[in-house]
């Protein structure tokens, strides 16, 4: 079949299906643009919890096809490749999340989406990228642990007169970009903006003229005047960047910042799970029943 016959078989399976498809903005190019959604963490999770749709597939990573199962606990969640897991989520345990609770009783756990739903459900409320300093300085009490993103974790607590404890995980993919390659970049671009996502170490964050989530950087990079932009977050950002900004250049400060996971799903992948209606993910009632309300409470949080 040709790409062009994979990507027909997919509209009329969805349609047949009443399936909604969602990309995260780190996709491939070909699957942000057959998706009938793209967006960040906190986007498509709003979308998932109001979609009508009888199927959801996720193309993204395991987490977030979690959270869909939570939000729409009475619809069809797929992940067209049961493979694509996050390893920072994967740095926090249930187990090791209420040991560190044991040690800071009074401090409420505002855990990053970035987290299986195991951790959600140990955790008082969830935050994304681009709500996580509104989340934590919505809550009453002075002390907060923030899990499982140190970097995030960082961003927040240069944010917040909130005592904050840290869980040091991880994005490999954002924690590898290092400072000099970002200079050089601003070097040979001395009027270019970096945009920079708080999952970037602090000393990329200090580099930055404006710190967001993927789609706080469409808006971003849409409204400000500059033609030339560095990009600090994964690759897959650039697709849509470009598209709608035809007239503007959007420069990576290195090759490295690829999220092997984010890269999985192919075209063939999504026509297979449309195909078979799996691989489908659920999350056992005992552990979803305490996960959702962290992810309703963070949806209750009102955005600018
Ligand atoms: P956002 O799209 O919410 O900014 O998340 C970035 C990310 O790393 C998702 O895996
Ligand atoms: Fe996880 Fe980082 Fe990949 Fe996002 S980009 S899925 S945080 S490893």
């Amino acid at each position: 079949m040709s790409q062009e016959q994979i990507k027909e078989e997919i509209r009329a399976l969805a349609r047949q299906r009443n399936a909604l498809i969602l990309a995260h903005n780190y996709q491939r190019d070909e699957i942000q643009e057959i998706a009938d959604i793209t967006g960040d963490s906190l986007g498509l999770s709003m979308e998932a919890a109001r979609t009508e749709c009888d199927v959801i597939v996720f193309c993204g990573v395991h987490f977030m096809a979690e959270s869909a199962a939570l939000l729409s606990p009475e619809k069809t969640v797929l992940l067209p490749r049961a493979d694509a897991g996050c390893p920072m989520a994967d740095m926090v345990t249930a187990e090791g999340l209420r040991e560190m609770k044991s040690r800071y009783p009074d401090a409420p756990v505002v855990t990053y989406v970035n987290s299986t739903a195991a951790v959600k459900a140990e955790s008082d409320i969830c935050c994304t990228s681009a709500n996580a300093v509104k989340v934590v300085n919505s809550l009453s009490e002075n002390e907060v642990l923030l899990v499982p993103d140190r970097n995030l974790g960082r961003y927040i607590a240069a944010r917040t007169d909130k005592t904050c404890h840290l869980w040091e995980g991880y994005c490999p993919t954002h924690d590898r970009l290092d400072a000099e390659s970002v200079q050089r970049s601003l070097n040979e671009h001395p009027d270019a903006i970096f945009m920079a996502h708080p999952e970037c170490p602090p000393e990329i964050l200090e580099l930055a003229h404006h710190i967001c989530s993927t789609s706080g950087m469409y808006d971003y990079a849409r409204s400000h005047s500059a033609k030339t932009f560095i990009v600090g977050t994964e690759a897959g950002i650039l697709y849509r960047l470009r598209q709608e900004n035809p007239d503007k250049e959007f420069i990576l400060p290195t090759a490295q910042l690829i999220c092997p996971n984010m890269k999985l799903t192919s075209l063939d992948d999504l026509l297979h799970c449309l195909q078979t209606m799996s691989p489908q993910i659920t999350v056992p009632e005992k552990i979803a029943a305490k996960a959702r309300i962290t992810l309703d409470r963070m949806l209750a949080v009102p955005r600018d």
